[in-house]
């Protein structure tokens, strides 16, 4: 098929620090509760209420935490002549008078009641992974392979609001994840048509198949987020108990490494590490904060895998510090960098966050011994002869920093976790000419970086009523989807980070409208301040 790319006209601010410009608000990481690190395939409808309750009323809700998930083990993959989920309904049972038992509707109206909002889970394949004996039953057929169309749209007329699809099935089928996944979220975007009802779209396929270059591409309703490793918890052994569930502290700490694709996550799209461990027996209350920084400093979903009716007070305070849930939830919605290791394990992190001037940083020592970590302002893109404030984001004490930036001491296995405001150098603008081309036209940056990973401020016009989706490809590298929500009258500002060709070399910039859109170009102005 001949397709027809349209390049529109971009202002590209190729900056090595951010503008003062008001972020055009996207979509922020999704905070919630998912139910398998605890309670594996064992979930109904008692223990799904007893933690909506918990997040409704331990102070999780009022820090930002909304999503109750319900993952693999709500049916028992047998469906009814026509197709249709069979629910238990001693599992599912009716909630309210005039309900039906064994309507999975009954669970969503309850959480729904809480203000808080429901997840469901299925796999890409005939077999969900419940086929892999784990804590709980064996069973087969939970995957919903064959039956796309009809469960995307059971799952949105019930009322679900997110949607976890794993890959166990496609795997031992040999699918091929890239199309399956296209598949559904071609029958996720029919579904929400015919009932008018959004569900978020998380993607389970452990990283495999790099998904961050193909998951946000895939048309349809695109992916949210998509996991980018294994699952930081261990199976359990057969026979133990739910409170056996290992949590393991390299396990995550490997999960976070896993997750950095600081090019593929901004405007609304997340790398997913998995749901959190904090809370759960096994680390300490300071591996829990780290745990946490972690999350927070790499944007990631806050899905927490613990009991939330048996977390101890100072879990509850980790999971809702406000000042570290700000740093997850910016509005910029970038990743973390790592932009020092200057030994083995020795690592300092940095996130571009609003406001202008802004930077979460994470000096982390990963080593057995103690160590001096530094950071200096220039490596952070900010203006060193301006004075800078350091302030630890945990304590909310302001820390004493040099005139070039700040160090400290830090034991064996600790961190520090740190908000660092001071004053954006320059940034350097690039104004391509406006161009409506009918081919791959591109956007030329002769751009010379001192920086491998830049973060790029779009400033653009979307006068439709919806999101817009165009593509972005730097240099050589795969192409990602960028969202534009729409601005009515006005101009929008959102920010990507790019991987740069650094030394005297031009990188180039292409962004295209992927759209036919029956001869139109999918966006019709893009602003040139
Ligand atoms: C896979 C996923 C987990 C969980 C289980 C359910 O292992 O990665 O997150 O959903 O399946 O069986």
């Amino acid at each position: 098929m001949k397709s027809r790319l349209l390049l529109c006209a971009l202002l590209i601010a190729l900056t090595t620090s951010l503008s003062a410009q008001q972020p055009t608000a996207v979509p922020l990481p999704p905070m919630g509760w998912s139910s398998w690190n605890s309670f594996s395939n064992i979930v109904d409808s008692e223990n799904v209420m007893a933690q909506a309750k918990a997040m409704a009323s331990n102070g999780m809700q009022k820090a930002g935490y909304q999503y109750i998930n319900i993952d693999e083990g709500w049916w028992l993959g047998e469906r009814h002549p026509d197709g249709s989920f069979v629910i238990d309904p001693k599992a599912w049972p009716a909630l309210a008078p005039g309900e039906k038992p064994g309507d999975m509707a009954n669970i969503v109206r309850y959480i729904h009641s809480l203000g808080l909002k429901a997840g469901i889970y299925t796999d890409a394949g005939k077999d969900g992974c419940s086929m892999y004996p784990d804590l709980g039953p064996k069973y087969f057929h939970t995957g919903s392979e064959g039956h796309y169309d009809q469960d995307f749209l059971q799952f949105a007329r019930w009322g679900f609001d997110y949607v976890k699809v794993d890959w166990c099935g496609g795997d031992k089928e040999n699918l091929d994840p890239a199309t399956q996944y296209a598949e559904i979220a071609k029958a996720i975007a029919r579904a929400e048509a015919i009932t008018g009802h959004h569900l978020y779209f998380s993607i389970c396929e452990w990283g495999k198949n790099s998904p961050w270059t193909w998951a946000p591409n895939i048309g349809g309703s695109p992916a949210d987020i998509w996991r980018t490793s294994g699952d930081i918890v261990a199976p359990i052994v057969a026979g133990h108990e739910h409170a056996d569930r290992k949590v393991d502290f390299p396990k995550m700490l490997s999960n976070f490494d896993q997750g950095i694709h600081p090019e593929a996550q901004h405007t609304g799209f997340f790398n997913d590490p998995d749901m959190m461990v904090l809370g759960m027996p096994g680390l300490s209350d300071e591996q829990n904060r780290l745990h946490m920084s972690l999350w927070a400093i790499s944007g990631a979903p806050l899905l927490v895998g613990a009991d939330l009716t048996t977390l101890t007070p100072t879990s509850l305070a980790t999971l809702t510090n406000p000042a570290v849930v700000a740093i997850d939830q910016d509005p910029l919605a970038l990743q973390a960098v790592k932009i020092a290791s200057p030994a083995e394990g020795i690592e300092v992190w940095s996130k571009f966050i609003a406001p202008s001037g802004h930077r979460a940083v994470l000096l982390l020592n990963r080593t057995k011994q103690e160590a001096n970590i530094s950071v200096q302002w220039s490596a952070l893109g900010l203006d060193a002869s301006r004075p800078v404030k350091v302030k630890d984001l945990w304590s909310g004490k302001e820390l004493t920093a040099t005139q070039d930036g700040y160090s400290a001491q830090a034991p064996a296995g600790d961190f520090a976790f740190l908000l660092v405001s001071g004053t954006e150098t320059k940034p350097t603008h690039y104004t391509p000419a406006v161009s409506k081309v009918e081919k791959d036209a591109q956007v030329f940056a002769n751009v010379t970086s001192n920086f491998e990973i830049a973060p790029v401020e779009i400033t653009y016009t979307n006068p439709e009523p919806s999101t817009r989706f165009i593509n972005l490809r730097v240099n050589e590298q795969t192409t990602t989807r960028v969202a534009l929500p729409s601005t009515k009258t006005g101009k929008g500002h959102v920010w990507v980070q790019v991987l740069l060709d650094h030394g005297n070399k031009g990188n180039q910039l292409v962004f295209s409208n992927p759209c036919a859109c029956g001869g139109k170009p999918g966006i019709e102005t893009i602003a040139v301040q």
